[in-house]
């Protein structure tokens, strides 16, 4: 590929374009999300321990686990009180049991210097372990209500496919390329909903393996164009 047409396939979108594909998601999120019960709240320890508990495992089977889990741990103190054999013990069967240990070190961290309290700054947040670009953005967007981007697997996925198109996917260039997406993309008002609803159309429309073009609002400007209307043996496995 030349320069010029890598160029182009990495060049932002213009304003309008911006506008088109907020307005259209937004509309599809308002129509179509999900009603999870960490997007009834605000608390930022509710919304840590379900985007942790999200980052390996899927909505169905957090969903008990983070009822549960709030009936025991209410709060950032009471987690960082409990014992660390209880807390792993309560994380069962949800696995990868480093994530459960992160949880607790986060809570005592945050009851033994921020007042109890999860720290509303990006860097104090990525200087936990478990909490990562991602993470630190799902945090200031949904708890704080910050105009913070996101960018997890799905979300990559839906703005590699409508922005980008085709070619190389996992190069640094592109990351970076798809975090400024991600950022441009931002509304100014609906941040929450508009970064829920990008996780949401990722795991219900524009999906890895079977994605729905022919009822995605964002098929008539996508960059990748309808990939269920193609033959079986084209499509990637
Ligand atoms: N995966 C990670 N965070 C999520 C969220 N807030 N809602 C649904 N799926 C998610």
């Amino acid at each position: 590929m030349t320069l010029e047409r890598r160029q182009s396939r990495l060049a932002l979108p213009a304003p309008v374009e911006r506008q088109r594909f907020r307005r259209r998601l937004l509309t599809w999120y308002w129509k179509h999300g999900r009603d999870l019960p960490w997007r009834r709240t605000r608390d930022p320890y509710r919304i840590l321990v379900s985007e942790i508990m999200l980052q390996q495992t899927q909505v169905d089977r957090v969903m008990p686990k983070y009822k549960e889990w709030l009936k025991k741990y209410p709060t950032l103190k009471a987690l960082a009180a409990a014992r660390p054999h209880d807390v792993i013990r309560s994380w069962y069967p949800l696995g990868y049991n480093i994530r459960p240990r992160r949880l607790h070190a986060i809570a005592r961290e945050s009851v033994l210097r921020y007042g109890g309290a999860l720290p509303d700054d990006e860097t104090t947040l990525r200087s936990f372990k478990g909490i990562g670009p991602y993470t630190a953005g799902a945090i200031l967007s949904f708890a704080f209500g910050r105009r913070e981007a996101i960018l997890d697997t799905n979300v990559a996925r839906v703005l590699y496919r409508v922005f980008v198109g085709t070619g190389e996917l996992r190069t640094h260039a592109l990351q970076r390329h798809l975090w400024s997406l991600s950022r441009v993309l931002l509304p100014r008002r609906h941040v929450f909903d508009f970064n829920q609803g990008l996780m949401d159309f990722g795991a219900t429309v524009c999906t890895a393996r079977r994605p729905r073009c022919r009822s995605c609002p964002l098929a008539t400007t996508c960059r990748t164009g309808p990939i269920d209307s193609r033959p079986a043996g084209l499509r990637k496995k």
